[in-house]
């Protein structure tokens, strides 16, 4: 059989609400054209983010109820402790409330002014916590990636050559640390090979710099490495992740991503006196170490889901399934990033609006439309998320896990092709307010 179907059952639903195109244009105008301003009950289509949007399963359901709430040593950490260490082979794990918190733990105890953090792409929060110790976030992606239209199998590795020219000029003492983030959320969900990953690797350990994955992400990049690089399609994707977990020193992980839970995150590391500075901030600012700012109910959802998302027969429809919105769109006209990407599909609004400036925000402009027209919500990868440091200026559809059906696809698919066929009549935006930090989180707008 060549159709890939959903390899789930629905066993509890949310309803949708409709709304009138006067009701959306009312919505926008009180958000100040933020849709991230607009409440969910007004959204039909909610692809904002993959990000702690996933659907548990019943075994993760299951096994919140045996969730211990132990302060201190709490079953459930050594539970999911259980299943990281066979997954990663850190030496060291804690939790964390979610992928941000553990950026601000590693980057606070790695980081000061004047050090710089190479990164194929550093992703907003990732960027923003480092800077926000002093130290500059630097993105090293290969230059091939800047073509939104090249079709590459692993375009979201580092530019190695680049990071060696790096540690030339700034200096390996201020580098404390590279990081790879897999797959490249900013730069178009694309994947890193394992040979880019050794690479990398091997070049950092020369410079005694160690190597962190951002691992978000991570099944979906086994996936692509296991059907794109040669020599692993024998693997499973567990034996690809735990060979790309052991190139590394350490990871920063949000389980809101790759691990279908709501809520929750990960540090780990193998250097004992980066982990015990880094023990010391958590139980300042998360909470003991067993638990990191999470219920223990939360710590088993996290350890069931890195189990699910390694299945074969998710991934595979997993990745068919982004790639079937890419090609619907992308072959009747609409720019994207290409080749599609794991979690998402990227139009590059910069190519699909030539007529509307970076400054006035095309990816925004884009996202605004799409929900006037039909009630999807999208979110603006570039110059208004980015500032200066954008490459591109990209409308990112998110496919939250396990959520929408091939229907809602369809949906999207036919309300993205109408908004293409008006597409001249777009207008740009002008930001009215804004934060000094995330603005995009923020910001209001008026329409040009
Ligand atoms: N790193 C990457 C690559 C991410 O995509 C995200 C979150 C984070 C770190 C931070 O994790 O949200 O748990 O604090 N990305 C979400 C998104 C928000 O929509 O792409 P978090």
């Amino acid at each position: 059989m060549k159709t890939i179907i959903e390899p789930f059952r629905i066993k509890s639903v949310e309803p949708l609400r409709h709304t009138t195109p006067e009701e959306r244009e009312r919505y926008l105008q009180q958000a100040g054209y933020n849709l991230f301003l607009i409440e969910a009950r007004n959204i039909l289509i909610d692809l904002l983010t993959d990000s702690g949007t996933s659907a548990m399963s019943t075994e993760q359901w299951a096994a919140i109820m045996r969730g211990d709430e132990s302060y201190a040593g709490s079953e459930s950490f050594f539970r999911l402790k259980r299943v990281v260490d066979d997954l990663t082979g850190f030496r060291h794990m804690v939790p964390a409330h979610q992928g941000r918190a553990a950026e601000r733990i590693l980057f606070a105890v790695m980081c000061k002014p004047g050090h710089v953090v190479p990164s194929n792409t550093h992703f907003d929060t990732t960027r923003a916590n480092i800077e926000f110790t002093g130290a500059k976030a630097i993105d090293l992606p290969i230059p091939e990636a800047a073509d939104t239209q090249a079709q590459l199998d692993f375009k979201g590795n580092m530019d190695v050559a680049a990071l060696e020219s790096l540690i030339r000029d700034a200096g390996a003492s201020n580098i404390p640390l590279a990081m790879l983030t897999v797959t490249n959320n900013s730069g178009g969900g694309q994947p890193v090979s394992m040979a880019n990953i050794e690479a990398v690797k091997q070049v950092c350990s020369r410079h005694g710099i160690p190597l962190y994955l951002d691992a978000c992400r991570f099944a979906e990049n086994a996936w692509f490495i296991r059907t794109r690089e040669p020599g692993y399609a024998e693997w499973s994707p567990k034996q690809i992740a735990q060979k790309m977990f052991s190139l590394a020193d350490g990871c920063t992980f949000s389980a809101k991503k790759d691990a279908f839970a709501n809520i929750g995150g990960l540090l780990c590391s193998n250097d004992d006196r980066v982990f015990q500075l880094e023990t010391n901030l958590l139980i300042l600012t998360e909470g003991f170490p067993t638990y990191g700012g999470l219920a223990g109910r939360d710590l088993d959802a996290i350890a069931v889901g890195l189990d699910e998302i390694l299945d074969p027969d998710y991934l595979r429809y997993r990745i068919a399934s982004t790639g079937y919105l890419g090609r619907h769109i992308a072959d009747h006209g609409v720019p994207i990033v290409e080749p599609p990407g794991g979690h998402a599909i990227y139009i590059d609004a910069a190519r699909m609006l030539p007529h509307i400036p970076r400054h006035q925000f095309p990816g925004q402009s884009l996202a605004v439309e799409l929900y006037r027209h039909a009630g999807i919500r999208s979110v603006e990868i570039g110059s208004l998320m980015f500032g200066a440091a954008a490459r591109y200026e990209l409308l990112r559809l998110a496919i939250p896990r396990r959520v929408y059906t091939q229907s809602h696809i369809d949906y999207v698919v036919e309300a993205i092709l109408e908004v293409n066929e008006h597409k001249d009549r777009l207008r740009g935006l002008e930001i009215v307010e804004a934060p000094p930090f995330l603005r995009h989180f923020s910001a209001r707008f008026r329409q040009v």
